[in-house]
């Protein structure tokens, strides 16, 4: 934080002259404005005691209005990048405090599969500020219903529409999560001590669930297009599972996306077997015109869960869950029982970015940002990494090369300061299929990106430099 002192001791320069550009992008002018001023004080072209032009004139020369200068310049103010002196105007402060979400980290985290940033917390803020000027916020602070605001749900109805997944209103809850989904769909559907069938390398939240709740996970072989319907037939004949969790659109940790004649397969075997489906779909949205889900194709057996995580912010907490008709009721109490609601202000920003295309927007935008990215993975690591889907997401999926083992990999990785995850090993894995998930979308910047890629590169393209005995 700057001092008192800090402030004082920099010298008022006398400059009419800062008239930013403020960028085309989406979202609100005054945050534009805000960003711009962010951006040229972090490049030092901006310098501290610069004095602003005063509100009026700002206004005049952007050809915007002063209450959206008037608003920019408190919101500035509030982040600590200029401050206001009565009688004087405004200045440039000479730092800016660190945030929370800024402090630097020293590793490079390929682990964590967050999307890559493209503005969306920007677009929040001004939605929450919005909420509270237009006198929303008293009623979202409510009990509300269990399964979510009508409104809510009608509009992530029309969301999951775009996802190829029809639905009503009635078969859709409003969850704390794709995660919380998750866990209430298990308890409905599965038994502690139940055998669940996934893919042979699953989310790595199916795993902490099991872990918690003692579901027995069972992995079932696939190919480059997903689950293999034999091997999958097989399984529930040979353990007597009834649930199958998947996710047939850009599989984590593999990034397999299993093709339509599949799918049909799939569902075909999950009828012949009585079970269920747990569909988690959280990728589909990076599909311009995604894959119809296995459960468009078994409405009546299916849980299909989206998360919000993905295409927005893992923060807001919020996911959509279609549930099959003859469990509305049991999921209505199961939400009720594990959170009562989930939080309403949230889904309400959903809501309002649906319907005012800022969703659709921000979709295209981490599409357009995931094609970047996997561009730099494969002009670094191009060698090493497999191309397994032909739409880019936010992860890949590096084979452990002959000669190495996965746990040397991971833990020289970490000693280069670079995180990554071993993937959640189920029954037996042969060699051929081993391997470990690498995620795009957590460096801040495609330099920071482009590092990790070129020190693991480093570390696969010579020997094991650690042995364990
Ligand atoms: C496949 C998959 N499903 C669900 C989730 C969790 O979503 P949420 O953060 O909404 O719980 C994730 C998050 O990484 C995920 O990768």
């Amino acid at each position: 934080m700057p001092t008192l002192q800090d402030i004082a001791a920099v010298p008022h320069q006398l400059s009419n002259e800062w008239i930013p550009t403020l960028p085309d992008a989406p979202g609100p002018r005054y945050l534009a404005f805000v960003r711009s001023l962010e951006k040229d004080i972090e490049a030092g072209s901006l310098k501290p005691g610069t004095r602003l032009l005063p509100q009026r004139d700002m206004a005049a020369q952007l050809g915007l209005s002063v209450g959206t200068i008037s608003k920019a310049y408190a919101e500035a103010e509030s982040r600590g990048l200029i401050s206001g002196e009565v009688g004087r105007g405004t200045f440039v402060q000479r730092r800016r405090p660190a945030t929370m979400t800024e402090s630097p980290s020293s590793t490079l985290n390929l682990a964590l599969n967050v999307p890559p940033r493209t503005g969306e917390d920007e677009l929040i803020a001004s939605i929450l500020q919005d909420v509270m000027a237009d006198g929303a916020l008293k009623r979202l602070l409510g009990y509300l219903p269990h399964q979510g605001v009508l409104h809510h749900r009608d509009s992530m109805v029309g969301w999951l529409a775009q996802l190829g997944m029809p639905t009503t209103t009635d078969h859709l809850f409003i969850t704390h999560g794709g995660q919380h989904g998750l866990s209430i769909a298990m308890g409905m559907v599965t038994a502690p001590n139940g055998v669940v069938l996934t893919e042979r390398f699953t989310y790595s939240g199916m795993i902490a669930l099991s872990a918690q709740n003692g579901y027995r996970l069972h992995g079932v072989d696939c190919d480059r297009h997903g689950l293999l319907p034999d091997a999958l037939d097989r399984a529930f004949t040979e353990t007597k599972a009834r649930v199958l969790f998947s996710m047939p659109t850009l599989q984590t940790p593999t990034g397999t996306t299993m093709p339509i004649a599949r799918r049909h397969e799939i569902a075909e075997i999950i009828r012949r077997h009585d079970a269920y489906l747990l569909e988690d779909d959280a990728y589909a949205f990076l599909f311009p015109a995604p894959p119809a889900p296995i459960s468009t194709l078994l409405p009546e057996r299916s849980f299909y869960i989206v998360s919000f995580a993905k295409c927005l912010a893992p923060g807001l907490r919020i996911a959509a869950m279609v549930v099959p008709d003859q469990f509305r009721d049991r999921c209505n109490n199961a939400v009720r029982a594990t959170g009562w609601m989930a939080s309403p202000l949230m889904a309400e920003v959903v809501t309002r970015m649906i319907h005012s295309g800022d969703l659709q927007r921000q979709v295209r935008l981490k599409r357009e940002e995931a094609i970047r990215r996997n561009a730099i993975a494969d002009d670094v690591l191009g060698n090493w990494l497999p191309v397994i889907s032909d739409i880019p997401g936010f992860h890949r999926w590096l084979p452990i090369p002959a000669g190495r083992t996965l746990i040397a990999l991971v833990a020289q990785a970490a000693q280069s300061g670079i995180t990554i995850a071993p993937p959640g090993a189920l029954q037996q894995v042969d060699r051929g299929t081993l391997g470990v998930r690498l995620c795009l979308g957590h460096p801040s910047t495609h330099d920071e990106l482009k590092r990790a890629f070129i020190e693991l590169r480093r570390i696969l393209e010579t020997a094991e430099e650690i042995s364990f005995v």
